[in-house]
């Protein structure tokens, strides 16, 4: 298993080119499954997690050509399977995509029921009730979802849940109503830009959806779907992660092909803090010169702070002024970074499912392990300001979610190297 070394104490200074964006393109990759002719689809980082999705996608008839430039081409024209086996969905819960998918596109689908994770409890009963309401029919049976609809019929769903709206849920329920008979409203959906991203997709596939980026999506249900060319948004959670890069190391960035107004919580927690955050339309730069201040977070739905970048942002409390409270809202076991961070010299006290973080003059170096991809980022945040040497173990979560994480920040000043392992 490869691992990261980092020496800390270097001021990140120059720029970093933001990719596309992971958790746009899985279920956009999976809507081109509803074509009757091939997508193209632009800015598809190269990451793990698309690597699965489009090996899934492979399993099941498409055939799918990759380019270096991030384009991805899909020919939809065969499908071979309506099955997506555990070997591969256990790699990905965003897998689960292909179960709307596949029901709009051939009215059934077995799909691997996705397990636990680490970042705690990923229920599916928000995406079974949506598919439900469509006309599905749907058990679970030694570890498999099979799902059947001899027809899918436009409903009135209310798709929020005890946590809130769900990205998943949306997109599956999105995904197969865009073909049902007739028109689907869904009240309580996520408002997250991923989901504006897929439905700007299936429009431009000639889907007839309405209301994108509120909580209400209405759906005419179409025929039939042509493949569409399309540009995936730009990774906020990777642009925010380096904006707290920046803030950090005390260094100054620009952020190219970022995408200012998906980051407003970010970029106002970031200035409450002290940094100086200057946007323009598609860039965004973070300068800091003077030691940070504390401030507190609760992660939330869109457009509140998000919750993949709650790990990120703790590590950057380690080091202020004083005490910050983080409380998390979406996934209330996501903690697993505080040990680690501990292990780094971090004060952090755990209480009922928020973390009181009291700020320390330094972090030192140490060995730590990743538990999860933003867990992963959070660590090598730390690494970067702690003094000495810092070892990642675990690094293969990264790059699930990160593009040539070393390198960007090796081209900005940070000293960090992978050393391969069989
Ligand atoms: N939930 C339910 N029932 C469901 C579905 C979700 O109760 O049927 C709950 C979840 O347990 C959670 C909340 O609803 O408390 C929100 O979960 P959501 O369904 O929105 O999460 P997701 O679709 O599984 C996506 C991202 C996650 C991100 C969350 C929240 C993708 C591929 N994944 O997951 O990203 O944390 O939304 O914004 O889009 C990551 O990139 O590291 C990552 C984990």
């Amino acid at each position: 298993m490869d691992k990261f070394l980092i020496w800390g104490g270097n001021k990140l200074k120059g720029e970093v080119q933001i990719s596309g964006c992971k958790n746009s393109v899985l279920p956009i990759l999976a809507a081109a499954m509803l074509g009757d002719s091939p997508s193209r689809i632009k800015g598809t980082p190269w990451l793990k997690d698309a690597d699965t999705m489009i090996l899934i996608l492979e399993s099941l008839g498409m055939k799918i050509k990759r380019s270096f430039n991030g384009e991805v081409v899909i020919d939809p024209s065969e499908l071979v399977s309506w099955e997506a086996p555990y070997d591969l969905v256990r790699k990905m819960r965003s897998s689960i995509y292909v179960l709307g998918a596949l029901l709009g596109r051939v009215g059934k689908a077995v799909v691997s029921m996705p397990g636990g994770c680490v970042i705690g409890p990923r229920p599916i009963d928000l995406h079974i009730k949506g598919l439900t309401q469509l006309g599905a029919k749907i058990i679970t049976r030694h570890g498999y979802i099979i799902a059947e609809a001899a027809k899918l019929k436009g409903s009135d769903i209310f798709l929020s849940g005890t946590f809130g709206s769900s990205v998943g849920a949306t997109a599956n329920v999105l995904l197969a109503a865009v073909k049902a008979e007739g028109t689907t409203v869904i009240e309580g959906v996520a408002c997250e830009p991923e989901i504006i991203d897929l439905v700007r997709f299936l429009r431009k596939m000639g889907a007839k959806i309405d209301g994108e980026g509120s909580p209400t999506l209405r759906i005419r249900g179409v025929k039939s779907l042509h493949g569409a060319e399309y540009t995936v948004i730009p990774d906020r959670i990777e642009a925010g992660t380096y904006m707290m890069a920046a803030a950090i190391t005390g260094g100054n960035l620009t952020l190219r092909n970022a995408a200012p107004s998906n980051l407003e919580s970010v970029t106002d927690k970031l200035r409450q803090v002290g940094a100086i955050v200057t946007l323009k339309s598609d860039s965004i730069s973070v300068k800091v010169t003077k030691k940070l201040k504390p401030a507190d977070i609760t992660t939330l739905s869109y457009p509140g702070f998000p919750t993949d970048l709650q790990a990120q942002f703790m590590a950057l409390m380690t080091i202020t002024s004083g005490s910050s409270v983080i409380v998390e809202k979406i996934y209330p076991d996501r903690f697993m970074h505080v040990g680690e961070l501990t292990r780094l010299g971090a004060n952090i006290k755990m209480d009922n499912g928020s973390a009181l973080v009291k700020g320390v003059k330094k972090l030192s170096g140490a060995p730590i392990m990743a538990s999860d991809l933003r867990a992963s980022a959070a660590l090598i945040l730390a690494g970067l300001v702690a003094e000495g040497e810092t070892t990642v173990h675990r690094v293969y979560h990264i790059d699930r979610g990160y593009e040539e994480i070393e390198e960007k920040l090796s081209q900005v000043g940070a000293k960090i190297k992978r050393v391969k392992s069989n």
